[in-house]
């Protein structure tokens, strides 16, 4: 084969297995919606920063629907995942404890919802000698994800990174959940941990499958651009924070970036930073972008950033309103972390004892 289509067999060999993930999240969560109580979802997050409104549309929202609806919500911090490409724990309390606040702000239920921390959780991360096992160098290496995170750390690759896809399927194999809601660029995780569950289960417990085989849950939610019509990222400095100030958020929002046409259209491709604030408008106030463009025509850019400012604040005054009122109280939520952790800890044991029970390793 020549590069070319050698490139456009990877191309396709992504897409169809892109397209079995899909086809899966959505059966798995129309057999979801039938019987809420049968599943068990885990997710989280690294605590690099504060969470943004591109993490609630993506995701938050997402959780606590899962949530009320009675499904056993799991949520992890991964504080460990935070060392696979950098090598500083600076801020790693702050960032952890706030976001608990934003999760409980936006309407995750600690009674309902386990939140946690990897480093607090000994059983979960033992599992990683086990899977890793389970799976070759050469499998590591391939993972999409890993190579592009590596390239764009600009450090040389860890042991850690190469093998926290491993470590993520510890995250989501200790208590057997069997949905995992992630955005694409995880996807190739969850299906390492689908082979490793799969693997565990065929060498050790053929007999009683330890393992469920997680489906991934792709949101159909649209991404939400930054700004500046970029991606929306911590390091682009094109995020709206959830627990930003409004008059932080003002001053984001005004200085971000358009064009010199005045009259306002919604065109993504061709005016992207005013099509971002259009997108931005339309998701929080629920209204076609297209009507809010046409509703401001010749008024500007000017009148669209206010537009954009007040919709944006209003949202999201609920939201700032209950995390004010709880980051009053930081030794509740440094409590309700501690119970999530323990909670945990039980868990992963159970999980573990079956582990070893399988391997013949209990004495
Ligand atoms: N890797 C995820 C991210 O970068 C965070 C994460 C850690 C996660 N463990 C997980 C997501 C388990 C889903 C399941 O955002």
């Amino acid at each position: 084969m020549t590069d070319e289509q050698q490139l456009t067999a990877a191309g396709n060999e992504m897409s169809a297995s892109f397209l079995a993930a899909k086809k899966r999240s959505d059966e798995t969560l129309a057999k979801l919606e039938a019987n809420p109580s049968s599943f068990t979802m885990l997710t989280g997050d690294r605590p690099t920063g504060r969470l943004h409104l591109g993490h609630y549309f993506g995701s938050i929202r997402e959780r606590v629907a899962m949530q009320e609806r009675g499904v056993n919500t799991n949520i992890i911090i991964a504080d460990y995942q935070v060392i696979t490409d950098r090598d500083t724990t600076e801020h790693i309390q702050d960032n952890v404890l706030n976001l608990v606040l934003d999760y409980m702000a936006a309407g995750i239920d600690p009674n309902k919802t386990m939140m946690f921390t990897h480093s607090a959780v000994p059983a979960e991360n033992q599992l990683l000698l086990p899977f890793l096992s389970l799976v070759t160098e050469a499998e590591l290496h391939r993972n999409p994800t890993v190579k592009s995170e590596m390239e764009a750390s600009g450090h040389a690759l860890t042991g850690l990174l190469l093998t926290y896809p491993v470590h993520q399927a510890c995250d989501i194999l200790f208590c057997k959940a069997n949905v995992v809601p992630i955005g694409k660029d995880n996807l190739p995780h969850v299906e390492i941990t689908r082979t490793i569950a799969r693997r565990f289960n065929e060498r050790y417990a053929k007999k009683n499958p330890v393992f469920p085989e997680p489906a991934a849950i792709l949101s159909d939610a649209p991404e939400i651009p930054g700004l500046d019509g970029r991606k929306m990222s911590k390091s682009y400095g094109n995020s709206i924070m959830l627990g930003a100030t409004a008059e932080e958020t003002a001053k984001l929002i005004k200085k971000s970036p358009t064009d010199s046409e005045r009259r306002i259209t919604f065109d993504p491709i061709a005016r992207p930073q005013v099509s971002a604030l259009l997108t931005t408008a339309g998701l929080v106030t629920g209204r076609d972008p297209k009507e809010i463009a046409e509703e401001i025509g010749d008024a500007g850019a000017g009148a669209l950033k206010q537009y954009v400012i007040k919709s944006v604040n209003e949202f999201l005054a609920p939201h700032r309103e209950r995390r004010a009122e709880l980051a009053k109280d930081m030794d509740s939520i440094r409590d309700i972390l501690h119970d999530g952790n323990k909670r945990a800890n039980a868990i992963a044991e159970e999980t573990l004892d079956q582990v070893r029970e399988a391997m013949g390793m209990k004495y």
